[in-house]
């Protein structure tokens, strides 16, 4: 999940003979599945919940360019190099349908970069990994790519429409990053042996940082009662984590690679695979700034904030001049 550790500040849902006539027509239009617009009335906690997921997320897609821009150069083809330039690219313009639906909440662009500068805001744990060999593009692809997916196909049915829209865009497009992920894995794993061990070694240093994108076990999951009854949250955690496991493990088998996991097996009875949890402390640390590249990737996009300033100065006097002449005339 590219908002994992996204807490709805209300802890349970408030009974509905509780709300006021407002709110109660509020969770009405959400039961019938009506969307919510922006100059429609909500609740204040309903609105600050979504700019921190919507946030997040956008955080996310612009964070998760870093990774992989970082093989662009070293692309082993020119084909591959064009598919991976196109990739990154996609992921920029997910960020700004994301920001842009943010920004239809009332908080603007420079509130959420500076958030994000200042650690006050979070992005994806998993981008705060290293991506060691050409494999880990594979790698990224196959599984980050495919546990985005499998998060943001129930989020085309979110109350809120712009988020919604969005994700209905953001999908087409995630899905042919697992394709190419995929595609990836399929030719090294089919190709020399120092080429298989480097698609073993991806998927066995990206297995668990995945499966910990879903967020915390729900057991010991922050609320997310609210954001369910509100539909900023479609299944939960554990749900989605089964769901991508029961996905992966045949994929894996059809690659011929190993799940680093010897308790991965397939459960006749529960009709899903058994599998073992990440390592939450690790998962903890990673979102609270201990992780390998935590501070790689916010110096990274600070220095582009910084050095992009010119830009945005130079806009601005521009749109000032162009409204001053248009006074003028
Ligand atoms: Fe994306
Ligand atoms: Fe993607």
């Amino acid at each position: 999940m590219y908002a994992q550790m996204v807490k709805s500040t209300g802890e349970t849902v408030v009974a509905k003979e509780k709300l006021s006539p407002k709110e109660r027509e509020f969770q009405d239009r959400i039961d019938r599945g009506e969307k919510i617009e922006p100059k429609d009335w909500m609740p204040e906690e309903y609105r600050k919940n979504l700019i921190r997921q919507i946030g997040q997320h956008a955080h996310s897609e612009i964070v998760g360019q870093l990774p992989e821009g970082n093989w662009i150069t070293r692309a082993p083809t020119l084909e591959r190099k064009a598919n991976l330039l196109a990739k990154v690219q996609d992921e920029a313009g997910h960020g700004l349908y994301l920001y842009c639906a943010a920004e239809t909440l009332g908080v603007s662009r420079d509130e959420l970069f500076d958030m994000l500068h200042k650690g006050k805001m979070k992005y994806s744990s998993i981008f705060n990994y290293p991506t060691l060999t050409w494999a880990d593009m594979g790698a990224i692809g196959w599984l980050v790519d495919g546990a985005a997916i499998m998060n943001q196909v129930p989020l085309q049915r979110t109350s809120y429409g712009p988020y919604a829209r969005a994700m209905v865009r953001i999908c087409k497009e995630e899905s042919f990053h697992q394709r190419q992920g995929f595609q990836i894995m399929l030719t090294m794993a089919q190709g020399t042996e120092d080429q298989k061990r480097m698609a073993q070694d991806a998927l066995n240093r990206f297995w668990y940082p995945s499966l910990m994108m879903f967020g915390p076990s729900d057991k010991d999951s922050v609320h997310s009662a609210q954001s369910m009854a509100w539909k900023i949250k479609m299944n939960s955690n554990d749900e989605l984590r089964q769901k991508f496991v029961d996905e992966i493990a045949p994929q894996a088998a059809f690659l011929g690679l190993n799940i680093p996991d010897d308790d991965l097996v397939w459960n006749e009875k529960t009709g899903h695979h058994d599998y073992s949890e990440p390592d939450w402390d690790e998962f903890f640390q990673v979102i609270s700034g201990n992780g390998p590249c935590n501070k790689e990737r916010l110096d990274a996009r600070k220095k582009a904030w910084n050095d992009g300033a010119w830009v945005r100065d130079g806009m601005l006097a521009h749109a000032r001049k162009k409204a001053m002449r248009k006074v003028a005339e």
